[in-house]
Formats: C-alpha cells, sequence, structure tokens
C-alpha cells in the first residue's frame, strides 16, 4: 500500500500534567519546531489545558484535541465532558479509548464505541486507541486482541465517517514504561490494524487510513518506528511534555 497517501502525524497526549501557564509555555516551546515541519503535529491536553492551548496555538500549524468525551450530548454525568462542549470551543481532535482509560475508569469496547460516535457527530476527529496487554501479547493473542478492539470501536461506523479517524496502536506494556515494541513488532500489528480496516470497509479506506504507533516513543527510536512501511505517525506521551524532545520527534516524522 502506497505510504505517501496517508500524512504523518505526530500527537502528544499531555495526560493529566501542566497546569495553564506550564501549557501555554510548552505550546510555545512547540510552534518553531513546527514552522519547518512536513507532518501534522497535534497536541491533546486536559480539558483545563484547552482554552489556554487553542489561544497560544491560535494561527499556527498546531492542532488541539482533548484526551475523552462522552457518549452523550448532554445530561446527568457528573464530572463528564461532552463532544458539543469540546467543538464548541473550537477543538478539532480526541483520543478515545486509551489504555488508561480502560484500565483505570471501566472504558469498554462498547462505550469507546459510543464515544466514537459521540465524537464524530460532533465533527470531531478522533485518534482511537487499540493494543494489547502483556499478558496478551505472551498468550500470543496479539492479533485478535487489537483486531476485536477496531472492530468494536468501528461497530456502525459508517465508511464516509472514516476520514476524520485515526488509530493508535499502543501496546499497553509499552506505554510510559520505556519498553518500545521493536520497529517490526510494532509495524507487524498497525499492518494488522490495517488489514482489519481494508476488511471491514475497504482497500481505498484503509490505505489511507493513519495509523500511530504510541508506547515510550522518543528521539532515539523515532525514525525506524516511523520507517516501518504501516506506521504513519506517533502518540507520544512522555517526550511530548518537553518541548525539545517532541520536536526531534516533530522532525523525524517529516518526509
Ligand atoms: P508514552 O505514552 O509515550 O509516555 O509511553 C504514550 C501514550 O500513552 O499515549
Amino acid at each position: 500500500m502506497d505510504k505517501s497517501l496517508r500524512p504523518a502525524v505526530i500527537a502528544g497526549n499531555w495526560k493529566m500534567n501542566k497546569l495553564r501557564g506550564e501549557a501555554r509555555a510548552l505550546v510555545e516551546g512547540i510552534l518553531p519546531a513546527l514552522a519547518k515541519a512536513d507532518c501534522r503535529v497535534i497536541a491533546c491536553v486536559p480539558f483545563t489545558d484547552l482554552e489556554t492551548v487553542l489561544e497560544a496555538a491560535r494561527g499556527s500549524r498546531l492542532h488541539i484535541g482533548a484526551q475523552n468525551c462522552h457518549w452523550a450530548q448532554s445530561g446527568a454525568y457528573t464530572g463528564e465532558i461532552s463532544a458539543p462542549m469540546l467543538a464548541e470551543m473550537g477543538v478539532e481532535y480526541v483520543i478515545l479509548g486509551h489504555s488508561e482509560r480502560r484500565q483505570y475508569f471501566g472504558e469498554t469496547d462498547a462505550t469507546v464505541n459510543a464515544r466514537l460516535k459521540a465524537a464524530l457527530a460532533s465533527g470531531l476527529r478522533v485518534i482511537l486507541c487499540v493494543g494489547e496487554t502483556l499478558e496478551q501479547r505472551q498468550r500470543g493473542i496479539t492479533a485478535p486482541v487489537c483486531s476485536m478492539q477496531v472492530r468494536s470501536a468501528l461497530y456502525e461506523i459508517p465508511e464516509a465517517a472514516m476520514g476524520d479517524l485515526l488509530i493508535a496502536y499502543e501496546p499497553v506494556w509499552a506505554i510510559g514504561t520505556g519498553k518500545t515494541a521493536t520497529a517490526a513488532q510494532a509495524g507487524e500489528v498497525c499492518g494488522l490494524i490495517r488489514d482489519t480496516v481494508a476488511d471491514l470497509y475497504s482497500g481505498r479506506v484503509a490505505e489511507r487510513l493513519c495509523i500511530q504507533y504510541g508506547g515510550s516513543m522518543n528521539p532515539g527510536n523515532a525514525a525506524e518506528l516511523l520507517d516501518q512501511p504501516d506506521i504513519d505517525g506517533g502518540l507520544i506521551g512522555g517526550a511530548s511534555l518537553r518541548a525539545e524532545e517532541f520536536a526531534q520527534i516533530i522532525q523525524a516524522a517529516s518526509r
């Protein structure tokens, strides 16, 4: 499949980090790297930082995302944030199904699917996260686990919406651990995810789908990972919190 059909996309997942002043400083630190970037760059920030970073990034090439949204438009869901609330602010992207949400907050394939439908209906673009645990990898069930997560998340998602979707393959055992999947391991599962999407929709949809790798991606391993035929970008946690490192990954992704 032709990789040049897909723009490289580097997204930072700030997780629960950065007070507003720190968020502004980090965006200001990233912006110079964008001037010469030949890839799309997204910062997915805490809800409380959204207004600050939207303002700091205005007029630049930095795209802004949130890290979750609810499946309902509004209602009695104390503590939650809906997709229309994000869209109204001018937020463009949202991460859904991150393994930390699945692990600590009871997120299931069904709720990820419901959130995905809500996000797309509000005009948001979605970074859908899938990935196996260490135990699943050791049992040799990485392929069916990741394929099932993709199939469940995309249940009843029409082909027309697929242009607004990115998938991030994040092996749970590689997130925040410093253990990266080898480029070959990561590339293999990203290829499998693309095959799953081809099976669900068509080869044409799969060929245009951006698939990111995430899990301890850093300036030292980014180039090799991004060189894999089925890896089109990265979802970066720890290294996205340091402007210099994030800039180096942006550079590695600029072809
Ligand atoms: P990490 O996080 O780069 O710190 O491993 C990646 C992620 O969880 O999205």
